[in-house]
C-alpha cells in the first residue's frame, strides 16, 4: 500500500501494512523474527525513506547553494523542500525558522552556546527539570563552568510527573527555562504549553527539547507558545546525522552564529565577516544533504499515516503492555512513570525481580528482542529513581501487541536462567 492510499483511511490504519514498510523487521536471526523495542533510542526506517535517499544519491546528488548548474539547483530545491516539510510537520510559521543541525544534542548546544554566551553572565539563572537527559544538562553545566550561571531544577512527583508546586519561585529571575516534552526514561508528557506560559510570565525564554515527543505526537510549536524547539530525524523514521532546531525568527536573528565557515556568511574580509540570513547563518559547511532528503521522506511518510493515529496506536500498545506485564508479574515488575496514559508516551522503563537490567537485556537479546538497558543518558533521573540502570522497552508505529507478548514471554526465560 502506498502512503497516499493510507491517507484515505486515517482512522483505520492497517498497522500490519505499516510494519511491512520496515525492511529491518523482516530480518530473521536463527529463523526467528527481530522484535525492535528500542525506538526511544533510535527508530527503524521505512522503505520510502531508504528509497528516497538511495535514489537521490544515485541520480540527484549535487552540491547545494553553491553551483549554478541545473543539477545543483535541483539538489538545492530538494534540500529546501525538506525544510518546508519539517516546518509543516511542526506547524512552524516559516520554513526559514527551521535550522538543520547534526542532531538534537547539537541543536541544544547551539542554543546554549550562541544564545547563552550572548545573554547569560555571572549569577543568571537557567531552569531545567529532574527528568532531562544529558543533552539538556551537560551544555548548561558547561555554560555554568564558563559563566558562573545558576542552574535550578524542577523536581518530580512520586509518579514521575513534574512537581510544579514551586514553579513560579524556581522561575523567578530566570532567563531560560529548558525542558523536555517527553521523558526518555519515564515516558512522561509534561504540560508544555503551561510551562511555556510560566516561562514567559517570568521573562524567561521557553526552550523545548522535543526529540522524544515529535516522532510520536502531533506537534504545534505555535500552539505551545515556545521560543525554541529541538528535535532529531533519527527518532522519527529519518536517517541519523541530521537534527532540527526551530526558533522564533527574531530570536534566531538576534543570536550570534554557532559554527563558522562557508555557507553561513554574507561577506568575508581580512578584517572580519558578516553573516548570511537565518537559516544559512547556522548551517556552516556542506550540510547533511542526503539526510535532509531522507528526513523529508520520513515527514511525508508520517504525515500520510497521521500523527494522531500514531499517538492513538502507541497509547493502545502502552495500555496493553502495562496490563500484560503487571497482570502477569505483579509486584515482581516495577514500571516507572505515570500510569495515566494521557500524560505518558510509549516508553516503559522497568526493574524485573532482582535481575540486573543488563542481564534482562541479554536474555531478551537471545530471543532477538532489542531493548535498551542502562542509565538512558539520564543519570540524575536514575539517581532519583534509586537505580543505576533500568531495562527499557519503547514503542513506535511498527510495533504490535505480538511484540509485547513476546517481551512478556521472554521475561519468564530470564526468571528460569537466573533461577528466581
Ligand atoms: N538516545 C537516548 C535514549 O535512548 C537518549 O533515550
Amino acid at each position: 500500500m502506498s502512503t497516499t492510499d493510507r491517507s484515505l483511511a486515517p482512522d483505520r490504519t492497517d498497522w500490519t501494512t505499516v510494519r511491512s514498510d520496515f525492511p529491518f523487521l523482516e530480518r530473521r536471526i536463527d529463523g526467528q523474527p527481530v522484535i525492535y523495542l528500542d525506538s526511544a533510542n533510535t527508530s527503524q526506517k521505512p522503505r520510502q525513506v531508504i528509497d528516497a535517499m538511495s535514489t537521490f544519491m544515485a541520480t540527484g546528488y549535487a552540491p547545494i547553494n553553491r553551483s549554478a548548474y541545473r543539477m545543483a539547483g535541483e539538489a538545492t530545491d530538494a534540500y529546501e523542500n525538506a525544510r518546508r516539510a519539517v516546518a509543516r510537520f511542526v506547524n512552524a510559521p516559516s520554513a526559514d525558522e527551521i535550522i538543520f543541525t547534526k542532531n538534537a544534542t547539537e541543536s541544544i548546544n547551539l542554543v546554549a552556546t550562541a544564545w547563552g554566551r550572548q545573554n547569560l553572565g555571572e549569577g543568571d539563572v537557567v531552569v531545567l527539570t529532574h527528568m532531562e537527559h544529558h543533552a539538556n544538562i551537560v551544555p548548561w553545566h558547561m555554560l555554568a563552568a564558563e559563566r558562573g550561571i545558576e542552574l535550578r531544577w524542577v523536581p518530580l512527583t512520586a509518579d514521575g510527573q513534574l512537581d510544579l508546586t514551586d514553579l513560579d519561585r524556581l522561575l523567578d529571575g530566570a532567563k531560560m527555562f529548558s525542558f523536555t516534552a517527553m521523558s526518555n526514561v519515564l515516558g512522561t508528557l509534561p504540560p508544555v504549553e503551561h510551562l511555556c506560559t510560566a516561562a514567559h510570565a517570568a521573562g524567561a525564554v521557553a526552550f523545548v527539547d522535543a526529540c522524544q515527543f515529535v516522532p510520536h505526537n502531533a506537534t504545534d510549536v505555535q500552539a505551545w507558545g515556545a521560543d525554541l524547539v529541538a528535535f532529531s530525524s533519527h527518532k522519527m523514521c529519518g536517517p541519523s546525522g541530521i537534527g532540527l532546531l526551530w526558533g522564533r525568527m527574531e530570536l534566531l536573528d538576534s543570536m550570534p552564529p554557532f559554527i563558522g565557515g562557508g555557507n553561513m556568511i554574507d561577506d568575508v574580509r581580512l578584517d572580519g565577516f558578516t553573516t548570511a540570513p537565518v537559516p544559512a547563518k547556522y548551517e556552516a559547511g556542506t550540510p547533511p544533504i542526503v539526510e535532509a532528503i531522507g528526513l523529508g521522506a520520513a515527514v511525508e511518510y508520517l504525515e500520510a499515516i497521521g500523527m494522531d493515529e500514531v499517538r492513538r496506536h502507541e497509547m493502545e500498545l502502552t495500555r496493553y503492555a502495562l496490563d500484560t506485564l503487571v497482570g502477569r508479574y505483579g509486584h515482581d515488575i516495577t514500571i516507572h512513570g505515570p500510569t495515566n496514559l494521557e500524560v505518558r508516551g510509549g516508553v516503559l522503563s522497568f526493574a524485573f525481580r532482582d535481575i540486573h537490567p543488563h542481564d534482562v537485556s541479554q536474555v531478551l537479546d537471545e530471543r532477538n528482542i532489542c531493548v535498551r538497558a542502562g542509565h538512558h543518558c539520564a543519570k540524575p533521573l536514575m539517581r532519583l529513581l534509586g537505580a543505576n540502570a533500568t531495562a527499557r522497552a519503547s514503542f513506535y508505529l511498527y510495533n504490535t501487541t505480538d511484540d509485547v507478548d513476546a517481551l512478556a514471554d521472554a521475561l519468564d526465560g530470564a526468571t528460569d536462567i537466573f533461577g528466581l
